[in-house]
């Protein structure tokens, strides 16, 4: 995923037409990033391939690094010319981010043998082969071309590129370098069952590194598997973003309230809001499978019980679900193209159509719109999205005021952007928050 553009421009430039099969369009996507990754190292200097034999332990198999150094003959074809030095640092940059190395002569005897075992790939064999090997002798140039393309260079789709780079004019390189970079891993504490203070000394004491964030928020020096960190059956602690974090403080529900969460799953504010005060709470969501996780979330933290109700309903469909009592706070945390997440789900780019933009914003328009009527006077909405493109946050929200003329802007963080600070990945995801009161 993490050179998907780079491979798609690759394709482009090897294959006049793609044999309609997606099983091969697959192999070859793969079979080429791996290939340009195991000549990159290949064709690294000595200090420099030792590096790269480094970054290549996680994701490779035990004895291709060997390979990889020993076939630097094999890769003399694709030794590092002065034209080919900007694509190898691309190239480096692959490894760092774990692209698995291996030998260029086991890619292509593996891709090759992976087509053949297949019989819905086996006609397609030899355009492999020969694919491959085309690449390896015009590596430099098609590297040099792949990445003058916006999709190739930035590994998103061009129309990606194009919409940050006119919203964001001074920082869209950052943003979509930052999307390759991981994110870091945070958890919120159960202050119901739990402290931060207490959670860190769990954690101290069984070897994880961390530190505290925010009011209820920790995050970890290195991701480490939920079932490592100790005290997630017990309900002591939540994974949730630092921004996905803000959501229960900016709404501030206080003892009593009856708050509306009308696009709850999996649950990760919903348990925030009732972790943050004892509250009434009904949540929605559209998707009954999804709407079971909130369920199981409530269970694993203690937090389900009478003063909760889980539905499966349209949210903007506010005449199927509303019992016509108002709430005094409404979480809309509505449904996006995530496009402030994709450090974490690097496929969503790549599933992701231009078209989708106005069209989910659509939909939040719809839903943001029905909700505003379910809110006591007096009372609160909070407009969240974990996107980063206008369309579904300022302009959105800047839309909404303007058709609602009751509504009154109250102070919120706005748009919140992944940028990395001081050579460490962002604390936030992207994500976008608006705040309404509704007039007296
Ligand atoms: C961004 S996610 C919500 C994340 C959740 N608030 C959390 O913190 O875990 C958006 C959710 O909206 C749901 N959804 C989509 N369309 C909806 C609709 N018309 N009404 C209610 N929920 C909807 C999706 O199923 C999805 O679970």
């Amino acid at each position: 995923m993490r050179r998907l553009g780079l491979a798609f421009e690759l394709r482009a430039a090897l294959v006049r037409r793609v044999p309609p099969n997606p099983l091969f369009d697959a192999l070859l996507l793969v079979s080429l990033t791996l290939l340009d990754a195991a000549c990159a190292a290949a064709a690294s200097t000595a200090p420099a391939s030792s590096d790269a034999v480094t970054g290549a332990t996680a994701g490779a198999a035990s004895g291709a690094t060997t390979g990889a150094t020993a076939d630097a003959t094999a890769a003399a074809a694709t030794a590092p010319t002065a034209a080919a030095v900007a694509a190898d640092a691309a190239g480096q940059d692959a490894l760092r981010r774990g692209v698995p190395v291996y030998a260029v002569h086991t890619v292509v005897d593996q891709a090759v043998r992976a087509a053949a075992s297949q019989s819905r790939l086996a006609p397609y064999k030899g355009l492999l082969n020969g694919v491959l090997r085309n690449f390896l002798r015009g590596r430099d140039e098609l590297l040099q071309q792949a990445l003058r393309s916006p999709r190739g260079r930035w590994n998103h789709p061009g129309w990606w590129v194009k919409l940050l780079r006119r919203a964001y004019p001074e920082d869209w390189q950052a943003l979509l370098g930052a999307a390759d970079e991981p994110g870091p891993m945070t958890l919120r504490v159960n202050v119901r069952r739990s402290t931060p203070a207490e959670l860190l000394a769990r954690l101290r004491d069984a070897g994880i590194e961390a530190r505290l964030l925010g009011a209820a928020g920790i995050v970890l020096a290195r991701p480490c598997p939920v079932q490592q960190i100790p005290g997630f059956e017990q309900g002591l602690w939540s994974v949730q973003d630092a921004a996905a974090q803000q959501a229960a403080a900016l709404l501030a529900p206080t003892a009593g309230m009856r708050v509306l969460d009308a696009c709850a799953a999996p649950g990760g504010k919903t348990a925030h809001l009732l972790e943050s005060a004892d509250i009434e709470l009904q949540a929605l969501d559209a998707d009954a499978g999804r709407l079971e996780r909130v369920a199981q979330n409530l269970r694993r933290l203690g937090l389900d019980g009478p003063h909760v109700a889980l539905r499966c309903a349209d949210a903007a469909d506010v005449d199927q679900w509303w019992d016509g009592r108002p709430y005094d706070a409404v979480l809309a945390d509505v449904p996006c193209t995530a496009s402030g997440i994709v450090r974490r789900h690097p496929d969503i780019r790549w599933l992701r159509r231009e078209a989708d933009v106005a069209r989910t914003a659509a939909l939040q328009r719809r839903i943001a719109d029905a909700l505003w009527r379910t809110v006591k006077p007096g009372g609160r909405l909070l407009y969240a999205t974990c996107s980063i493109f206008p369309q579904e946050g300022s302009l959105q929200a800047g839309q909404f005021a303007q058709r609602h003329p009751d509504a009154l802007r109250l102070p919120a963080p706005g748009q919140l952007l992944p940028l990395p600070g001081q050579g460490a990945a962002s604390l936030y995801d992207g994500f976008y928050y608006a705040l309404f009161a509704k007039k007296p």
